[in-house]
């Protein structure tokens, strides 16, 4: 039985706390229920966890037992095996290594292909680290139809030559899900399919296997969990012999000529792991799980719709993302620079995000210093649209707000 998506403003001690804030921002960071506070304190206030020998804790608590179960369940969420999954430290951090071992192995005049709406991060680390290894790698761009992947635009850009696609599963400004088995099918099996899933936990249902990637990562803060701390899924995980990172925790032993790693996903994993981290986010799946992934996609898409018909009921609006399926209402005011809209509505506490949303390359359907984003989760009410569509209705110019000597919000302060 699914709990009911009703009501969840009272799971969040911020907005029990501020009655009257509206957290419009979900795809920079989820708000933290209490329950994943709870324990994340429970731990550093209880416990103290480490992995490490002869150590009271490990013998006074079920820290490592804890630490497979949770790293279970985010498997089995992602519907990926034990064995292929990894805690990192966050989506961009492992983009990077993953994309240096993957480029280490490439030649030249292999071609990767990318996209223009996709965030900095699966873009940026594939660009400079083929420039840092000096290899003359082609980049390729797929276009967007509808603001998904063009699959038949797409095809054409797949040559013998071509070795990697690296995509979004969820765009973090048109909050747009791609298909991402469709993707496959077109690519085929001999392209490996990296997925950078920042935007897809916690917002719509992942599978990896259905689905057929290579390589889903993601965060776990903008799925209710803490900060950096992350999770990959790469297929076949053992198939990788050299690890990306050195040090303390992967080897068996070594001298000063060779090293011998540990057998299984232990050669990937050194340093201090975030026990804490992993343990406490187990709940957040937990509490995503209590209603079900494919509710959240839906309540989501649901306030969305709401939304863009209210807003864009509005003279001078245009909706960016007009009716397509997402989590986030993507639009501009005509005349006016999203910022000061951004401002104008955190004085009157509503958070949204303006600006490039670090995906700087011009894009012919907006203009990046007028969108404004408006990202929703569980924790949003048709209510607070109302409320968003009155001060929108009512913004006039929006310049008024800029003048204002003392903002009443004290976000703004
Ligand atoms: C699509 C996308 N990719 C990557 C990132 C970076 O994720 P992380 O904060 O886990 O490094 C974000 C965060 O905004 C994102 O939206």
């Amino acid at each position: 039985m699914k709990r009911e998506i009703k009501n969840i403003r009272d799971d969040y001690k911020l907005l029990r706390k501020n009655k009257k804030l509206i957290f419009f921002n979900s795809s920079a960071t989820s708000l933290k229920p209490d329950i994943f506070i709870k324990k994340i304190s429970d731990i550093y206030f209880n416990w103290e966890t480490s992995f490490s020998k002869s150590s009271w804790l490990d013998e006074n608590n079920n820290t490592i037992e804890e630490y497979k179960n949770s790293l279970n369940k985010v498997a089995k969420h992602i519907n990926a095996p034990f064995k292929d999954i990894l805690p990192t430290y966050g989506t961009t951090d492992f983009m990077n290594k993953i994309v240096r071992k993957i480029i280490h192995n490439l030649n030249d005049g292999d071609e990767i292909i990318l996209g223009k709406l996709e965030h900095a991060s699966n873009i940026l680390p594939w660009l400079n680290i083929a420039k840092e290894f000096g290899k003359k790698i082609i980049f390729k761009w797929y276009k967007l139809n509808n603001w998904k992947v063009d699959l038949i635009h797409l095809n054409t850009l797949i040559t013998k030559n071509t070795k990697v696609m690296s995509v979004a599963h969820v765009y973090n400004t048109t909050g747009v899900k791609n298909n991402l088995l469709e993707i496959k099918n077109t690519i085929g099996n001999n392209i490996t399919l990296v997925v950078d899933g920042a935007q897809g936990i916690g917002h719509v249902k992942i599978d990896v296997i259905k689905d057929n990637v290579d390589y889903y990562l993601f965060g776990a803060h903008k799925a209710f969990g803490p900060h950096a701390l992350g999770f990959a899924y790469i297929k076949n995980l053992e198939n990788i012999k050299e690890p990306w990172t050195f040090g303390g925790g992967n080897n068996s032993t070594y001298n000063e000529y060779s090293v011998e790693y540990k057998e299984g996903k232990q050669k990937f994993i050194v340093g201090t792991r975030d026990v804490p981290g992993v343990i406490s986010f187990g709940t957040s799946i937990t509490y995503i799980e209590s209603f079900g992934i494919k509710n959240i996609e839906k309540y989501n898409n649901n306030l969305k719709k709401y939304a863009e018909k209210k807003i864009g009921s509005l003279k001078n609006i245009n909706i960016i993302n007009k009716n397509v399926d997402s989590s986030n209402l993507f639009f501009e005011v005509n005349g006016v620079a999203g910022e000061d809209v951004g401002y104008y509505l955190a004085q009157n506490e509503i958070i949204v995000r303006t600006g490039t949303n670090c995906v700087k390359f011009k894009n012919e359907n907006y203009k990046q210093y007028k969108s404004i984003r408006v990202s929703f989760h569980i924790y949003n009410t048709k209510k607070e649209i109302d409320k968003f569509y009155e001060l929108i209705k009512s913004g006039g110019d929006f310049l008024e707000s800029l003048f204002k000597k003392n903002p009443k919000s004290k976000i703004c302060k």
